[in-house]
């Protein structure tokens, strides 16, 4: 019986197997059960002699079934880790790089920039109240200028009782940078801005980088200069023809826009030289002026002590000038295509 048990074991296909003849030897009514059971009904002398036989069979059959379980085991092992097997050598699948959107590069270039003519980099929330958005700038709840900056509004008004929305523009971190920290101030802020608006040259949202300058004695001339080193640093070339226009801003007086000129059939590249017409245009590409007195006193500075000049970039524009791109819209369709084109992509 033990050999024949032991054969079968070491004869077993697979584990399932091997635990169908466990059972049927070692379970409940398995037949070594059987025999073990019988020693409780023998005599002494019988016991003597079948006793140690039978409990042998047992030791053996469990022996055997445990170098059958490892051996199938060991097996199993060998079997996967072969078909697991990897092949170091072969060339691996080229897998698309990630690559800098052109805004951000375009806003790492300015920061950059600015940096050197000795700027740090301001920041505020894109949800703002509609104090440091307007009240303070010089844009008061009547003021026409509101309605012109297509505000979205959020349904509930803050703590203080302010009215909530989307920042409209960059320029409440100028409130916000004037209010927290003591003159002389130069900083830039870049950031999104948000407006109900939408067609080839305006999205919903898109970015601009505000520039701040406060302190003794700042006139025009130094506005002029700094948005002159930093458009010839950014498109790399002395030749930038710029157009300074008279405007409005409730909170610049007085404020100039500032325009850049470029060829149109040289796919969007900065004109060099004036007087050459020939599908030449210009891009409005920023707003400008003195800081508005009554901005100094929301602000809690003195304008008799402190002058200031500000700025307003937009950045998605300088970005679709430097590259030669035609279409806003196109920077947020995250269409891989597109931006591979411009040689941002994969
Ligand atoms: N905030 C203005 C805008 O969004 C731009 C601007 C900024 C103008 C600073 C003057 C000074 O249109």
């Amino acid at each position: 019986m033990q050999a024949k048990l032991v054969a079968e074991i070491d004869a077993a296909a697979d584990l399932d197997a091997v635990e169908a003849l466990r059972v049927a030897a070692l379970g409940k009514a398995g037949s070594v059960s059987a025999l073990l059971k019988t020693l409780g009904g023998m005599t002494p002398d019988e016991r003597q002699t079948q006793g140690p036989q039978i409990h042998a069979l047992r030791e053996a059959v469990t022996n055997a079934l445990a170098a059958r379980k490892a051996a199938l085991e060991g097996a199993a092992l060998e079997a996967k880790l072969a078909a697991e097997r990897l092949d170091m050598t072969l060339p691996a699948d080229a897998a698309p790089k990630g690559s800098v959107h052109p805004v951000s590069q375009v806003m790492d270039e300015i920061a950059e920039i600015f940096a050197d003519m000795g700027f740090a980099v301001a920041t505020g929330p894109e949800i703002e109240d509609d104090w440091r958005n307007f009240t303070a700038l010089n844009i008061p709840e009547t003021h026409p200028a509101r309605a012109m900056h297509d505000t979205f509004y959020f349904p509930d008004k803050d703590a203080e009782g302010r009215a909530m929305l989307l920042r409209t523009h960059t320029s409440p971190v100028q409130v916000r940078t004037m209010m927290s920290k003591e003159p002389p101030i130069r900083i830039i802020a870049p950031g999104r801005v948000y407006r109900s608006d939408s067609d080839a040259t305006h999205t919903p949202m898109f970015h601009q980088v505000e520039g701040l300058v406060i302190d003794r004695d700042i006139h025009m001339g130094h506005l002029k200069w700094t948005l002159e080193t930093f458009l010839k640093a950014f498109f790399e070339r002395d030749d930038i023809v710029l157009r300074l226009r008279p405007s409005y801003f409730p909170f610049t007086e007085p404020s100039a826009e500032v325009d850049v000129g470029y060829r149109q059939e040289k796919g969007r590249r900065i004109v060099g030289g004036h007087g050459d017409d020939d599908g030449h245009a210009w891009m409005e590409l920023l707003g400008s002026g003195m800081v508005n007195r009554r901005v100094l006193a929301n602000c809690g500075l003195d304008p008799d002590a402190w002058q200031g000049f500000a700025f307003g970039i937009g950045i998605d524009r300088l970005a679709m000038l430097k590259y030669g791109m035609d279409d806003l819209r196109a920077f947020f369709d995250g269409d891989l295509r597109w931006l591979s084109h411009y040689g941002f992509g994969a």
